[in-house]
């Protein structure tokens, strides 16, 4: 596998890790941080109703060592909006992403998400408000992840549209998921699978606003199919798109990603090479130092399983990688301290076991 080109400028958007609900949490972006110093890192979605009026700490708490992340916020009410744009930055957040690509009922119900991508002046207004409460993109910029259309739209003119009236107001970074969103009769998780790709949509975009950051998500499924994506002209003569985001295939097989900093960065690798042992070991102690942070807490108790579900696709594809997975996933085991733990998922490497 070739690296590519580098040229002199590389985007802050060229590899992302997408934001997922109930996976991104602060324990697995430590994780992914871990695997590549360069990818831009995404939270959870975070409602405007969950930060206004809930516990601001558990939603928007983080290691400083995520940096470069991002929040997401699901949300249409522009001063509500505003001030958890306001509230990102005072956390020293990298960025703000708006949600317009979700299309779960109880979103729906919430009037944001991908309905969204039908009222695309309210998405801007929306953003324009974050943008005037923060100070502008220089601080901290706005961005927006939406699909390619909604229902039964399949015409490129829509997405075209949408794009148009949000880059109108400042927004200069679109995250495109390159499917439509149903918004009836689908689940979240068949929306993520049933609607067709069409990535030359995106690659259109980026052809016709040259001057936006255009990132590609939906379906890359290894390095290979990001490179081949990141090729000048992949798609069209002499378009090249910024970035792209990856989310089931980091979260499943999050090896993919120690290759990031070499191949999508052009980075030479220095002092110690990183090992999937190397990487397992730094989790469980990142898991001890939590667990002893928190213990006593009367709400925020940390316990190792809440951060080591995120690594058991470490050594996929690995031989022995089903025994190690089971070792950490037996439920008698969760009394031990984690290194404990790993000591017995290694009883029999996992290169060598199964
Ligand atoms: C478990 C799960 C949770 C997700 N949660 C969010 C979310 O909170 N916000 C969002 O914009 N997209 C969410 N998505 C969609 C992903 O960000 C991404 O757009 C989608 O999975 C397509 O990319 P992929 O094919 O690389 O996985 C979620 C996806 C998964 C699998």
């Amino acid at each position: 596998m070739s690296t590519l080109d580098q040229g002199d400028h590389l985007s802050p958007w060229r590899m992302c890790v997408a934001p997922m609900l109930d996976w991104t949490d602060r324990h697995c972006r430590y994780f992914h941080r871990l695997l590549s110093q360069h990818a831009r890192l995404y939270t959870e979605m975070v409602t405007t109703g969950a930060l206004l009026h809930g516990d601001v700490d558990r939603h928007l708490r983080f290691n400083e060592e995520e940096h470069p992340l991002a929040l997401q916020l699901g949300g249409s009410e522009p001063a509500d909006l505003a001030k958890c744009a306001k509230l990102a930055l005072q956390w020293r957040y990298d960025e703000v992403n708006l949600n317009c690509g979700c299309p779960s009922e109880r979103v729906q119900r919430g009037a944001f998400g991908a309905c969204l991508m039908s009222e695309a002046s309210l998405v801007a207004e929306g953003i324009k408000a974050m943008m005037d409460a923060t100070g502008g993109d220089e601080r901290m910029p706005i961005t927006v992840k939406h699909r390619i259309g909604i229902d039964q739209i399949e015409n490129y003119e829509f997405v075209r549209d949408f794009v148009g009236t949000i880059a109108d107001v400042g927004c200069k970074v679109f995250i495109v998921h390159a499917r439509n969103a149903w918004l009836k009769g689908l689940s979240p998780k068949e929306n993520r699978e049933i609607p067709p790709l069409r990535y030359e949509f995106v690659h259109r975009l980026k052809q016709e606003f040259p001057d936006l950051t255009i990132v590609l998500n939906g379906g890359l499924a290894d390095n290979a199919a990001c490179l081949a994506q990141l090729q000048p002209g992949a798609v069209l003569d002499g378009v090249t798109l910024d970035g792209l985001m990856v989310g089931r295939a980091a979260y499943h097989t999050p090896w993919m990603m120690a290759d990031w900093d070499s191949l999508f960065y052009g980075e030479q690798a220095e002092g110690d090479v990183l090992t999937r042992e190397g990487v397992e070991a730094a989790m469980v102690a990142y898991a001890q130092r939590e667990m002893d942070r928190t213990a006593g807490l009367p709400h925020g108790e940390v316990r190792w399983p809440a951060v080591i579900r995120h690594i058991l696709g470490l050594y996929s594809g690995m031989p022995g990688a089903r025994r190690w997975r089971q070792v950490w996933s037996d439920h008698t085991l969760k009394a031990l301290p984690p290194a404990a733990v790993m000591a017995r998922a290694h009883e029999r490497a996992p290169q060598q076991a199964d």
